[in-house]
């Protein structure tokens, strides 16, 4: 799971169909992570199943769900300062089901927050049960007061053929394996997802097999986890072992993961990427810290050593392999011989680029109690954070340069926001590609090889060199039941 920056997303844009005149129109805002947006689209698909169509616009709609993400402070503060501002528009629109969702809901201080400060929200339900959610509606309709369904668990069986909306074009995600049995003592996350459930291979395959039948070409398998996959088989099976049955799938061009921990990162998954024409050749391997003391607080269960010896291993056996890290600034205690381990560490890998995060205590989790007794300052915590990015944005900067001259495939992912004369694509290590809009051919969704003349730090950019390898996709008219 790539770490991003929590911010409010719509999930689905306004369509307006001839045939959905008259539905009742739902809106469902994103935070948090791939994880959260795979859960909208399954919410999504739902609710469309329901008779619903999709709005973009809050004053238009009769349900909106707010699918919250509690990993950090300020994800948090988001979404309720979105709930609350919902206020003045559930008093103008009174037949509007207002609705919360997602790892926020799974923390008894949001129900009680939600209580006390939010008594317009008809419907709190959590990550667990929101495959329920035709029912968990009818019965928010007949209640008065907020209903709140939040599920501690999943239950002994994972639902499978629930109906989902996928985005429209080429790529897809699809979860291989929920929930988390790491715990970080920083991290919410095996709180509000609960322990590993692994989805049966066939399931997987089975989606996969009918996603690319429906023209889907790119699949992200997505888990808090990935390479724990399987584990929990008798026999177990692994992610190389999904990804072996997977990559002879016709049709699928691109194959990638996320977010595998470092730990249980195997030589026999490392080989098969290698060796592999489909598997992304870029890893994200969230390091958090590059000190030893620190990683051993965190329990993140690898040294540093055993970090480097990861990343020269892959070196050794995936040619051109790139990486990109997460890392956490200011957990409790970290010194500034500490942090320096960690510059270090950045310095010696080279990552492509790295999501970095000042610390946020989390309650309930282990390192929050440390926070109250010995917290980095928080100038301190920004310093250390702006030393980190100056240093990340220089290695950037310079991993780009080595682009230049280069004729990598890319995929165009539509016109650019900010210049229309130019598509914005992305490589399938996932760099962003400003690609010259030399033609009025619409290139969305198109695999095309680009020749880059340009290398900034957050993007390359270049010229089409040559035809689109795929034919211009199908769109998926119905609602797949996965
Ligand atoms: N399962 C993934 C991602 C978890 S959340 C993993 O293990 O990497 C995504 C990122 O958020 C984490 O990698 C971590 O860098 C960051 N994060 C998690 N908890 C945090 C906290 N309490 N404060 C700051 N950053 C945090
Ligand atoms: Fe959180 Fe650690 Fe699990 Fe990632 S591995 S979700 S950081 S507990
Ligand atoms: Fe994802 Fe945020 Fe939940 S990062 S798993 S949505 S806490």
């Amino acid at each position: 799971m790539t770490a991003v920056e929590p911010h409010i997303r719509d999930a689905w844009h306004r369509e307006d169909k001839e045939e959905n005149v008259g539905s009742p129109r739902y809106l469902i805002h994103t935070l948090g992570c791939q994880m959260n947006e795979r859960d909208s689209e399954i919410m999504a698909g739902q609710l469309e199943t329901m008779g619903y169509a999709p709005t973009a616009a809050e004053d238009e709609a009769d349900l909106i769900i707010i699918n919250t993400c509690a990993v950090r402070g300020s994800a948090e503060d988001h979404a309720l300062g979105h709930i609350g501002r919902l206020k003045q528009l559930k008093a103008q629109h009174p037949h509007m089901t207002l609705a919360v969702a997602g790892c926020m809901a799974q923390e008894p201080k949001t129900i009680a927050w939600l209580k006390r400060h939010a008594p317009h929200v008809d419907l709190v339900f959590g990550t667990h049960n929101l495959h329920q959610l035709r029912r968990l509606l009818d019965e928010a309709e007949q209640h008065e007061e907020m209903l709140v369904e939040v599920w501690k668990s999943a239950g002994d069986t994972l639902a499978e053929h629930v109906p989902s909306r996928r985005k429209q074009g080429v790529r897809a995600q699809v979860n291989i394996i929920y929930g988390c049995d790491k715990f970080c003592t920083y991290c919410i996350v095996p709180f509000t997802r609960g322990r590993e459930r692994s989805r049966r291979l066939d399931d997987v395959l089975a989606e996969v097999q009918a996603l690319a039948g429906e023209g889907y070409e790119a699949i992200t398998f997505l888990g808090q986890n990935v390479n724990s996959y399987g584990h929990d088989f008798d026999p177990p099976v692994d992610l190389a072992d999904l990804l072996t049955r997977v990559e002879p799938i016709e049709g699928i061009r691109w194959l990638h993961f996320m977010t595998p921990h470092p730990r249980d990162f195997s030589q026999k998954l490392l080989e098969f990427i290698g060796q592999s024409h489909k598997v992304s050749r870029q890893l994200h391997l969230p390091v958090q810290a590059g000190s030893n003391p620190i990683l051993r607080r965190m329990n993140r269960k690898y040294t540093r050593e055993q970090y480097l010896d990861l990343i020269a291993r892959a070196r050794s056996v995936i040619e051109d392999v790139t990486f990109t890290t997460d890392i956490i600034v200011g957990f409790p205690g970290e010194t500034e011989e500490d942090f320096a381990l960690t510059l270090d560490l950045v310095q010696q890998v080279r990552f492509d680029s790295a999501f970095t995060f000042l610390y946020s205590a989390r309650e309930g989790t282990p390192a929050a109690r440390w926070e109250d007794r010995d917290p980095v300052p928080n100038p301190v915590k920004k310093d250390r954070l702006n030393r980190l990015m100056a240093l990340q944005y220089q290695i950037s900067w310079e991993a780009n340069q080595h682009l230049l001259g280069t004729t990598p495939v890319v995929l165009v992912e539509g016109r650019s926001k900010k210049d229309p004369h130019v598509w914005a694509a992305r490589t399938q290590q996932g760099k962003v590609v400003l690609v010259e809009r030399e033609t009025e051919t619409d290139l969305t969704d198109r695999f095309v090889p680009v020749r880059i003349t340009v290398a900034k730090t957050f993007y390359v950019a270049g010229r089409i060199a040559g035809e689109p390898l795929n034919a211009p996709p199908r769109r998926a008219k119905s609602i797949p039941m996965w």
